[in-house]
């Protein structure tokens, strides 16, 4: 089954899959680990700082071989590229399923006209494209500081744009804002999901993601979900439990330079963090 299949599917029954980004191999394994636990697909993804970390041709010799040790659907992401040329060099690769092209800090014009770009490279190698019209705030870390939440509003999705921006681009996956933020915040506003309905009604034939999953309530993604969504990226959470995991593991074993040695312990505290959004998400059981 293609990525869009695999959308299709969720659309259908009403579920999403979660997208899950990959810092490090304790991470990329905790992922896969709790998508084979729930029998669910998974999508994981790598910004293009991620990316560069791991380097292109090796992330994608990881996931592919992934895929045939595991046995569960791994959908690869290129996750918040700013450039037409990253998403040409993923495209490039075999092993990549779907391309974000953000060009939200671009001017609108000039944001469609890359997505095109994009969307013509993708399509021609059956992969799906997902744009960004509207810039999602924050960045996926832990904020102490709180949302001022008139400022928020500001950058949230409106329909009659997304229609443009979706109908001259041709993207196959539309990252709606309507109360979504990159990171945790101590607070932050409920999720606006008459907003999001509405985006729905303007875009029926369009996949929806939810960027931002992190520190949102499970009542809230679900209720997302019945209107509409079918990719939840999570970051921060899954950073969160990796770092505590390791402190707590580096401060049990002063001694130990043998640091792989509790790397299992810190991917399956990671694992749970994605069980437990698998869950969340109703993906479970949907492989
Ligand atoms: O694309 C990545 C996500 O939108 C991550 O957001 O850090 O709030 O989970 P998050
Ligand atoms: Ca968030």
């Amino acid at each position: 089954m293609t990525a869009r299949d695999w959308f299709e599917k969720a659309q259908k029954e009403n579920f999403a899959i979660g997208a899950f980004n990959v810092d490090n191999l304790e991470i990329f394994k905790g992922i896969i680990t709790a998508a084979k636990n729930k029998n669910s697909p998974v999508m994981v993804e790598f910004s293009p700082g991620e990316a560069g970390y791991f380097g292109l041709k090796n992330l994608v010799d990881m996931v592919v071989n992934a895929r045939e040790e595991y046995k569960i659907p791994i959908l690869l992401n290129l996750d918040h590229s700013k450039t037409v040329q990253d998403c040409r060099a993923a495209i490039a690769q075999p092993g990549f399923d779907d391309v974000h092209f953000d060009g939200s800090h671009l001017d609108v014009e000039e944001n469609i006209k890359g997505a095109k770009e994009v969307v013509a490279l993708a399509h021609a190698k059956g992969i799906i494209v997902e744009g960004e019209l509207d810039k999602l705030g924050g960045s996926s870390e832990v904020h102490d500081e709180e949302i001022d939440e008139a400022v928020l509003r500001q950058s949230y999705s409106d329909p009659k744009r997304a229609l443009r921006f979706v109908s001259e681009s041709g993207i196959d996956i539309f990252a709606a804002v309507f109360g979504n933020i990159h990171g945790t915040f101590p607070t932050q506003p409920d999720l606006d999901i008459a907003l999001l309905t509405q985006i729905k009604g303007a875009l029926p034939d369009t996949f929806l993601s939810l960027h931002g999953g992190s520190g949102i309530p499970a009542v809230q993604v679900q209720s997302a979900i019945k209107a509409g969504i079918v990719k939840v990226n999570i970051n921060t959470e899954l950073r969160i439990a990796y770092r505590d995991a390791l402190v707590e593991k580096l401060g049990e074993n002063p001694k130990e330079y043998k640091i792989y040695s509790f790397s299992e312990e810190i991917a399956m505290a990671v694992s749970a963090v994605v069980e437990n959004k698998i869950e969340v998400f109703g993906s479970s059981g949907k492989a």
